[in-house]
């Protein structure tokens, strides 16, 4: 799979959302990070702005709903016309059940894990999503330093993909920049939340284009997904 970005809006201006979306056309999805003040000790925004960026950008939109009661709340994400919508392992009482309903809503189904979560446990659940977020910071914050312990839970993952058929996306969220997004591509990750390293950039858009120029090149030198090892 080729190599994508998702620049997080964590870091952007939410006064202008809609143009820090046009700042970035260079971006494959655009990284909407909800907080609810109890999963994550954050607040940030909720359905009525997704809705609303939904109208104001034709990217798509990859939630990340960092929530208490996602089985709650997640569907209503997918109906709101998220491209993708992750749920968070730690916080799902009946994930198979959500993982399903987003799917049935037309959204790829996303399940996310903090760095002190195993993979190994969700092996089963791998032929419920499109997509696996593994977090390289502890989530609720964006200018977070990047947890290189998180690398060798990547690579595992990665295997766990590979023996399920390899086209469960593995995405990596937290502390990406160009100075970690090669180490992340060579452990097998190949799509890329990156925050401050996007907004923080004097062109957004040109920082996108650098980090997946760079992360490209990573995987290819470690000899792509498959042969990893
Ligand atoms: C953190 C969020 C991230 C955050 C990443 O809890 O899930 O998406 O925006 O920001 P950076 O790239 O600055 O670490
Ligand atoms: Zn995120």
């Amino acid at each position: 799979m080729a190599v994508q970005i998702s620049p997080s809006i964590l870091s952007a201006d939410f006064a202008r959302l809609a143009d820090e979306a046009a700042a970035v056309p260079t971006a494959d999805w655009l990284h909407v990070d909800v907080m609810d003040n109890h999963f994550v000790p954050n607040l940030t925004l909720g359905l009525p702005v997704v809705e609303a960026l939904r109208k104001a950008t034709s990217l798509p939109l990859d939630c990340h709903l960092m929530i208490e009661n996602p089985d709650r709340w997640a569907p209503p994400y997918a109906e709101a016309g998220a491209g993708s919508v992750t749920i968070h392992a730690e916080a799902a009482g009946a994930p198979v059940r959500t993982l399903r309903q987003i799917r049935s809503l037309g959204a790829r189904a996303g399940l996310a894990l903090n760095p002190a979560t195993a993979v190994e446990p969700y092996e089963d659940l791998l032929g419920e999503v499109d997509m696996l977020l593994l977090m390289t910071v502890e989530p609720g914050f964006g200018g977070q330093k990047f947890l290189d312990l998180v690398l060798p839970k990547i690579r595992r993952a990665r295997d766990l993909i590979e023996r399920h058929g390899g086209e469960i996306w593995l995405q990596v969220d937290g502390g990406v920049t160009s100075g970690t997004i090669e180490r992340c591509a060579e452990a097998g990750a190949d799509v890329f939340v990156a925050g401050s390293a996007v907004y923080g950039a004097g062109d957004p858009s040109a920082a996108v284009e650098a980090l997946r120029a760079q992360a490209t090149a990573a995987a290819h030198l470690s000899g792509g997904h498959r042969d990893r090892r």
